[in-house]
């Protein structure tokens, strides 16, 4: 099966690279799950998707709750009859130095980054299983691979989901379960918004601004790992700005 009619949930759907994804995705023909806090921002990504054809549901749903994901994904599966694709994207980057003791900001990441992730696939596994395979990808980052001051508890975050990422890919392959991770370097999109720490926010939202990828360029190398055929398995694009050093 190609990408066209491929049931695909999105996590973090409401802007950024899911905005952009579940477009492209739906553009393809695919029929998108979307979930994330705001519900505004959902409820218009889908009316937009449905004026130009396309099918698209949503679900209000916060990943630290494992019930709210499980109920995300039990959505496609109700509604859709089967379950392709997930895409855990959501995530949230309030970097800052670790002297800062910005203490619930850490416990925020590790929430959200990495349990976020851990309860798409605790909820997506099963029904994988039962259907004889399924694809799972995670939004990792430069950061998964690289870390720099400011980025420690964000970047232990993204390596993290590498890491658990390629520990699911030795398990599940078997099983016909393909997973990859996506990671990018700066991309211009709202993550800057939660950085708290007001210089780095600045820095943040310059440097995005001046030399980020559009999260249309992310929406691409996803749309392209999911349309392979089933026996190929991409397990990571990793693809920065140009101009962005490290
Ligand atoms: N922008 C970059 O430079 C960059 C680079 C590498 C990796 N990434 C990764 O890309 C992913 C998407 O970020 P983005 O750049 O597109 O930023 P964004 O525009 O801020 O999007 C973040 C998304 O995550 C959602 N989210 C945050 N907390 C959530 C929660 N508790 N439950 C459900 N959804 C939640 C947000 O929706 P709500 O607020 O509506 O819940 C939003 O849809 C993140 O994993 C980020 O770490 C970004």
């Amino acid at each position: 099966m190609s990408l066209k009619d491929k049931v695909i949930v999105i996590t973090g759907a409401s802007s950024g690279i899911g905005e952009a994804t579940a477009k492209k995705l739906a553009g393809a023909g695919a029929k998108v799950v979307l979930g994330a806090r705001r519900k505004d921002r959902l409820d218009k990504l889908v009316s937009e998707i449905k004026q130009a054809n396309g099918q698209a549901i949503a679900q209000v749903t916060d990943v630290t709750s494992q019930e709210q994901v499980k109920s995300l994904i039990d959505l496609a599966v109700s509604e859709f009859g089967r379950l392709d694709v997930l895409y855990n994207n959501a995530g949230l980057m309030p970097i800052s130095e670790l002297h800062l003791l910005k203490v619930t900001e850490w416990e925020k990441m590790i929430d959200v980054n990495i349990k976020g992730v851990l309860y798409g696939i605790a909820a997506a596994l099963p029904i994988m299983q039962k259907q004889g395979g399924g694809q799972i990808i995670a939004t990792d980052s430069v950061a998964g691979h690289v870390v720099h001051p400011n980025t420690a508890v964000y970047a232990g975050t993204k390596f993290a989901v590498r890491t658990i990422m390629e520990g699911l890919r030795q398990e599940e392959s078997q099983n016909n379960i393909r997973s990859m991770i996506v990671s990018p370097g700066a991309v211009e999109t709202e993550l800057y918004s939660t950085i708290t720490d007001e210089k780095t926010k600045q820095n943040t939202y310059n440097s995005e601004r001046e030399i980020g990828l559009k999260a249309e360029d992310i929406a691409n190398a996803v749309a392209y790992a999911i349309d392979q055929p089933d026996n190929v398995s991409i397990n990571e694009i990793l693809l920065r700005p140009t101009k962005q050093q490290m």
